[in-house]
């Protein structure tokens, strides 16, 4: 038999979650972002089922060229801009819009000579200190850029805020207001908001909204869940119970004998490990669905096994169906058992899962994990 370890892509739901940004930000342009492998649920069958969206968004020009292969013309925006006149050269052919986001990249614009001219934004940095430049630069840099041979004009102007996911912290709205000021005035198309701005900062939506983690159904703010926003999950992590077996009281489970049976038991071993990408930092008491009940994790995370206390569920057997995470146990709930953000958990999946997508409404997908499918 192969290996158990899977991913399971609703496409339902990543439909299902773009119309909610929608709906959040209803008077703005959608620019889906789907680097890191659409945050680690395939970039095709992801960019395909966002195919409503009004532009993508990725880190680098290898996954626009990836959206590209996937039979999608939407613009694609570079995040990252590009690095080279043949990286401009090949983005602008390929439809792609460019980030620029410091002097070496502006200078590389400016001294372009391109077949196809290339659509540009223009990044400030308003406090996030990554990446942009500083805001009282703004308006010079966007009339030189304007007048700049390569450019298909309007050159549009972005920022990124860096605490949008804490509704109460000041720094947000200190961005929001450079940001206003640096830009007053010049009459082009905005771009401020990831998702934490989508659902908690209306007055970041602007023209054009970039939604990458609630996308996929998962929530941007720390304690709470994409469920709590209309969000579906769009990946449901599961593998099999592949043993089980009785402990004896004081039995020690896994390396470094970290967990101790404290009465006989029966114990359950799952294929799926830090090698598939199940964080290794992932506690005792982690919660794991056995037959779509929980129970807890126990012992260390290996390579390719976890455990999993069976005393709740006595009746289970080799070939159970295990489900890491989902829309049955929030993938925001293990990643913080595992001192971790849920995107790093789902970036995480390595390549031996295997992925598979299902285009299941709610309803079907709810009769689905009812029957364990
Ligand atoms: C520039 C930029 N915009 C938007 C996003 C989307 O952020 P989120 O996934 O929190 O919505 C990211 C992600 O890191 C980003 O780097």
């Amino acid at each position: 038999m192969s290996r158990a370890a899977g991913a399971v892509i609703n496409l339902a739901a990543l439909r299902h979650n773009l119309q909610q940004a929608r709906q959040l930000a209803p008077h703005t342009r959608i620019m889906a972002v789907v680097k890191a492998n659409a945050y680690g649920h395939g970039i095709a069958p992801v960019a395909q089922a966002l195919h409503e969206t009004d532009a993508f968004a990725v880190a680098c020009l290898e996954e626009a060229l990836a959206i590209r292969h996937a039979g999608l013309a939407h613009p694609i925006v570079l995040l990252e801009g590009v690095f080279s006149e043949a990286e401009l050269n090949e983005a602008a052919h390929n439809g792609c819009e460019v980030v620029v986001h410091d002097a070496r990249q502006l200078a590389l614009v400016e001294a372009a000579r391109l077949q196809h001219a290339v659509s540009v934004w223009l990044k400030v940095d308003t406090g996030m200190n990554r990446l942009g430049f500083p805001p009282a630069q703004t308006r010079l840099l966007w009339q030189r850029l304007t007048v700049a041979r390569a450019v298909r004009g309007p050159v549009r102007l972005m920022t990124h805020l860096a605490c949008a996911d804490d509704s109460t912290n000041p720094r947000t709205r200190t961005q929001l207001q450079l940001f206003a000021t640096a830009t007053a005035g010049i009459q082009t198309e905005r771009s401020i908001a990831n998702s934490a701005g989508i659902l908690a900062w209306p007055d970041s939506h602007a023209d054009w909204v970039r939604p990458g983690i609630l996308l996929y159904g998962v929530s941007p703010f720390v304690g709470q869940t994409g469920a709590e926003e209309n969000l579906i999950p769009a990946m449901t992590m599961t593998t099999e119970l592949i043993a089980v077996k009785s402990l004896k009281k004081g039995d020690a489970v896994g390396y470094g004998g970290a967990w101790v049976a404290p009465e006989d038991m029966p114990l359950g071993i799952a294929a799926i490990g830090y090698g598939d990408g199940y964080p290794r930092h992932a506690p005792n008491g982690t919660p794991v669905l056995v037959d779509g009940m929980r129970v807890p994790l126990v012992g260390r995370v290996s390579m390719d096994m976890i455990s999993v206390d069976l005393r709740a569920l006595p009746g289970a057997q080799v070939g159970d169906r295990v489900v890491l995470w989902g829309p049955d146990l929030p993938v925001e709930e293990i990643a913080r058992a595992a001192g971790t953000i849920p995107y790093e958990l789902l970036c995480g999946i390595t390549q031996r899962v295997k992925f598979s997508v299902v285009d299941a409404n709610n309803a079907t997908a709810a009769a689905m994990r009812s029957v364990g499918q």
